[in-house]
């Protein structure tokens, strides 16, 4: 089920204001980590990522009487948000061609921010959805994906697309820059009924923009085809593993790209100890998820005794610094 579903999002509450066209409404996104292909994606790759829908952005958006100019109030975790995030709410209604109506918008999150688990795309995104169904429009999620990404540019000057893609989806999506997701097939891998992965945080915050500067030489230098040839090996074989079942195509996969994107540069001493302690607890594959400097490391399990790796892994890295993911 959906996480918009399971959080009844779009429920109509009373309109307070009396206003005519636009109704209080609650909505909600999900966080997001990335299989393989970031940064490569910037540059023509194709990437794979999956909904983290154990995190959530929600906000209640409630209209209120607009005299002149529309007035827009937010607060995110009981605090008013930067001009820069009541900036976003105005880009939303830009981008839906909605004319803009005074609002509040109280919102809570449990994505971190800065750690690559998509807190931007999910603001992004449940901004969008809000707006929309205050006046009664549900958008489908290639538009969500479309114009969150338009949102997006708020946070990382030129973002490909992914983070808002696969938020919008809330399915497993291969992407690539320019084209619509693709939601991919994900069976039961062989001799389990689930995927478990690991989500490690370092507990150290970067910027995207930064980082992206960071691995730019490299994937701007040298064979860049032959760079961006090895990624798109690496998404299909995470495409195919996932499709049939195969954690040995995953792990490969997510090996590959991980040792790529050490070569860029993005792997921090910290982020690599955090993969090292995976592999030490018996984790089939880890690497840097996201933007990289700082952030979190994905590692995937063995589904076939997930919950020993884990306990391996909290012993190694801090229980407090792992969370466990499934899919489907
Ligand atoms: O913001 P993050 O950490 O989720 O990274 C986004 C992924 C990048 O490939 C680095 C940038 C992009 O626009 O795709």
């Amino acid at each position: 089920m959906r996480l918009s579903e399971q959080n009844a999002s779009f429920e109509f509450r009373p309109n307070p204001a009396g206003l005519q066209n636009c109704q209080p409404v609650s909505a909600v996104a999900c966080g997001k980590t990335i299989i393989v292909g970031e940064h490569a994606v910037v540059y023509g790759a194709k990437a794979v990522a999956m909904p983290l829908t154990n995190l959530a952005m929600g906000v209640s958006l409630t209209p209120l009487p607009t005299r002149q100019s529309p007035v827009f109030k937010a607060m995110i975790g009981g605090r008013n948000v930067s001009d820069h995030v009541l900036g976003v709410i105005e880009d939303a209604f830009r981008v839906l061609k909605i004319r803009p109506f005074s609002l509040e918008l109280e919102g809570s999150s449990t994505i971190l921010v800065g750690a690559g688990l998509g807190s931007s795309a999910s603001l992004c995104v449940v901004v969008l959805k809000a707006i929309a169904a205050s006046v009664g429009r549900t958008l489908a999620p290639y538009e969500l994906a479309k114009y969150g990404n338009e949102l997006e540019k708020r946070f990382h000057g030129n973002p490909s697309g992914l983070d808002t893609a696969v938020v919008a989806y809330e399915e497993v999506v291969s992407f690539i820059k320019g084209e619509n997701p693709v939601p991919i097939k994900v069976s039961q891998p062989t001799g389990a009924a689930k995927w478990w992965f690991a989500i490690i945080d370092s507990c150290t915050r970067s910027s995207t923009i930064s980082m992206i500067k960071v691995a730019e030489p490299w994937f701007t230098n040298g064979d860049i085809a032959a760079k961006i040839q090895k990624f798109n090996i690496a998404s299909e074989q995470v495409i195919s593993g996932l499709a049939d079942g195969d954690a040995n195509l995953v792990k490969l996969g997510m090996q590959t790209s991980g040792d790529l994107l050490k070569q860029a540069g993005v792997v921090s001493q910290q982020l690599q100890e955090l993969i090292d302690g995976a592999s030490q607890a018996g984790c089939l594959a880890a690497k840097t998820t996201g933007a990289g400097g700082g952030g979190c490391v994905l590692a995937l399990l063995d589904p076939t005794h997930p919950q020993e790796q884990l306990a391996a892994l909290k012993d190694i890295v801090g229980a407090s610094k792992v969370t466990a993911v499934t899919l489907p």
